[in-house]
C-alpha cells in the first residue's frame, strides 16, 4: 500500500475529550477497588499512558504486553504468540486490558483467554477505537473511545508498518 494522503479522523481535543470520560467510566466501575491495568504494546501505548493519568483511583498497578501475530501489512492473521508476557501475576485481581484497536477481535480473544486462565476476579477491556465491519469473534469492549465501521488508521499509537505512531491525532490512510 503507497500512502496517498492522510484524512483526520479524531482530533486530538477529541480524543483527550473521551480519554477523559473513559478515566471516569472506569472510576466510576471500579470504585476504590485496586485495579491492574495492561498495556498492549505497542499501538495502545499512548493511549494507555494517557488513560492511566485519568483514573483518580489510589490503587493502579502498570504492566506490559506484547503480542505477535505473524505478518507486519494491514491484514491481521491469526497465529497469536505472547513475544512479551506480563511481569505482575493477575490472580484475583480486577484487570483492565488496554488495547488500541479491536478488529477481527483475534488478538483480544487470545489475551482474554490466557488472562482468564490465570484467575482473576474480573477481566475488562479498553479499546481506543471498536472497529466492528471485519469481527469474527465476539468480544465486548467493556470501554470505548470511538467506534468506526472500517478504514485503516494511524497515529495517536497506531502504525502503518511502524509509521505514523507519534502522530497526536487520527488519521486515515488513504493508498494511492
Ligand atoms: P485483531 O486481532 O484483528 O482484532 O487485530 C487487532 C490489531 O490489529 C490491533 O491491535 C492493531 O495492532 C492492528 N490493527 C487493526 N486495525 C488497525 C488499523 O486500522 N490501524 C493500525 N493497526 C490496526
Ligand atoms: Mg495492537
Amino acid at each position: 500500500m503507497n500512502v496517498k494522503e492522510l484524512k483526520l479522523v479524531y482530533s486530538q481535543e477529541r480524543i483527550q475529550g473521551r480519554v477523559a470520560a473513559l478515566g471516569a467510566e472506569i472510576d466510576a466501575c471500579y470504585g476504590d477497588a485496586p485495579l491492574l491495568v495492561v498495556c498492549v504494546l505497542k499501538g495502545a501505548s499512548i493511549f494507555f499512558a494517557d488513560l492511566v493519568r485519568a483514573l483518580k483511583k489510589p490503587a493502579v498497578e502498570l504492566d506490559f504486553v506484547r503480542l505477535s501475530s505473524y505478518g507486519t501489512g494491514a491484514v491481521s492473521t491469526r497465529t497469536i504468540t505472547f513475544s512479551k508476557d506480563m511481569e505482575l501475576s493477575p490472580e484475583g485481581k480486577h484487570v483492565l486490558v488496554v488495547e488500541d484497536i479491536v478488529d477481527t477481535g483475534h488478538t483480544m480473544h487470545f489475551l482474554l483467554q490466557q488472562l482468564s486462565a490465570r484467575r482473576p476476579l474480573s477481566v475488562r477491556v479498553a479499546a481506543l477505537v471498536d472497529k466492528y465491519a471485519r469481527r469474527e469473534r465476539h468480544i465486548v469492549t467493556d470501554f470505548a473511545g470511538f467506534s468506526l465501521q472500517d478504514g485503516f488508521i494511524v497515529g495517536y499509537g497506531l502504525d502503518y508498518a511502524e509509521q505514523y505512531r507519534n502522530l497526536p491525532a487520527v488519521y486515515e490512510v488513504i493508498p494511492e
